[in-house]
């Protein structure tokens, strides 16, 4: 095992009603906020007057920024740390899910950096300050209410890339499993797709002896599993979008990555997907993830046997190790078909004619190659493109 720390300052606030909590909260920490919003539904389910209700209650003032779009866009950053900057903000409030997070974190670098806001995305500056960020999460999925991340798409290029740093954890998240009733079934097969992505880049890992960590692991992915499908059929059963809404969180706030080193090509991988065809983050990952696997799985055979017999409940064939691990990706491929996810480019409307170009941002120009489980270089991500047709 390696060595690690762990800190988690993100006050989780979960169950029934607590949104009305979010005034509390927040006043805690600022008396006047940004209230970031997405494309609406918080104004169609009656959220958003339940927050700014809570807010005034406990004499908290805002100004609103809504219209973030999924797969968040640099421009409305831009726009949002101009009102900080120019209202005197004290804290952002994110009403929605991870694109509207991620662009929360994003206005509170940027608000606290002389520069431009985009160096942290390409690594040209490194995160010192931030604002604080509070939560309250209507769709289990990115993770991003706990997680140290932040993902945005600059238009100039359609380059989506990461800032990852612990300044970026938020303060809180209220997490209402109720919220997540109104969620679309396909919205709902993305998140699960996602955290179960988030999962598995950590599983997939060279460090030896983490069997605790493993089982952490492989008990999180048995309950998205056992949970997604029946949340499609009974989308107000609480327990269920309960169970989903923990595991989005736990997928994704480091616990599950105590002392060994997760791989994250895929996500890499995936994010061109995403950023060039403005595709759902979790609906590219169920097209990536298994090509990655069919790659890869060779690197480590005993650990994709231990998947597919640990998680998917295949009888593993000693004497053929590589069939019981083939039988774990076309398992975890027909999960996703089931929960309505595509699998190949074609069934999300993809063409194939991009390819060389994608493999070719996500590695630098083949400067870089991604992945620590398995290195690839622009060739083998190519490959893997390939494998997604
Ligand atoms: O825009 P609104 O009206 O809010 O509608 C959203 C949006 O259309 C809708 N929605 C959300 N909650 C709902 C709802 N509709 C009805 N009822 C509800 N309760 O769902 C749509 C998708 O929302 P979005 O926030 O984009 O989803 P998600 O949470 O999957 O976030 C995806 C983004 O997070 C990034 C992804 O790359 C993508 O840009 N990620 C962020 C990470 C992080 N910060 O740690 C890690 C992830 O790997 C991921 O990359
Ligand atoms: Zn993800």
């Amino acid at each position: 095992m390696e060595n690690f720390v762990f800190s988690n300052r993100t006050k989780i606030i979960f169950g029934r009603g607590t949104e009305q909590q979010v005034g509390v909260e927040t006043a805690a920490l600022a008396k006047k906020v940004l209230l970031h919003y997405g494309g609406g539904h918080i104004v169609r389910t009656g959220l958003k007057a339940r927050v700014e209700e809570s807010l005034k209650h406990a004499g908290v003032s805002y100004i609103e920024l809504g219209g973030v779009q999924p797969n968040p866009r640099l421009s409305l950053v831009r726009e949002g740390i101009k009102i900080v900057r120019e209202q005197g903000i004290e804290l952002i409030l994110a009403v929605g899910g991870g694109s509207v997070i991620d662009s929360a974190k994003a206005i509170a670098l940027g608000a606290r950096y002389d520069g431009d806001v985009w160096d942290f995305y390409t690594g040209k500056a490194e995160p010192q300050d931030a604002m604080p960020v509070g939560v309250v999460l209507t769709i289990p999925a990115a993770g991003s209410e706990a997680s140290t991340g932040t993902v945005i798409t600059n238009e100039d290029g359609w380059l989506k890339r990461a800032c990852d740093h612990v300044i970026l954890r938020p303060r809180f998240a209220i997490m209402n499993p109720e919220l997540t009733y109104t969620l679309p079934p396909y919205q709902t097969a993305c998140g699960a797709a996602d955290m179960m992505a988030h999962i598995m880049e950590r599983y997939f890992t060279n460090v030896r002896e983490v069997d605790l960590t493993d089982q952490l692991c492989e008990a999180a992915l048995r309950s998205i599993i056992k949970y997604a499908p029946r949340a499609l059929e009974e989308p107000e059963n609480y327990d269920i979008r309960a169970n989903i809404m923990w595991a989005g969180t736990i997928a994704h706030n480091d616990l599950l990555s105590t002392g060994r080193i997760g791989d994250w090509a895929s996500h890499m991988i995936e994010h061109e997907l995403s950023g060039i065809y403005d595709l759902a983050h979790g609906a590219g990952l169920a097209i990536v993830f298994p090509a990655w696997m069919k790659y890869v799985y060779q690197h480590d055979l005993p650990r994709f046997v231990q998947f597919a017999a640990r998680v998917w409940g295949v009888d593993p064939d000693y004497h053929n190790p590589e069939k019981t691990a083939l039988e774990g990706i076309r398992r975890l491929e027909e999960f996703f078909k089931r929960i309505g996810l595509p699998t190949r480019l074609a069934d999300a409307g993809i063409p194939a004619d991009r390819l060389e170009e994608m493999a070719a941002k996500c590695t630098a120009n083949g400067s870089r190659t991604l992945g620590r489980f398995v290195e690839l270089t622009k060739e083998d991500v190519l490959k893997i493109y390939q494998l997604t047709v």
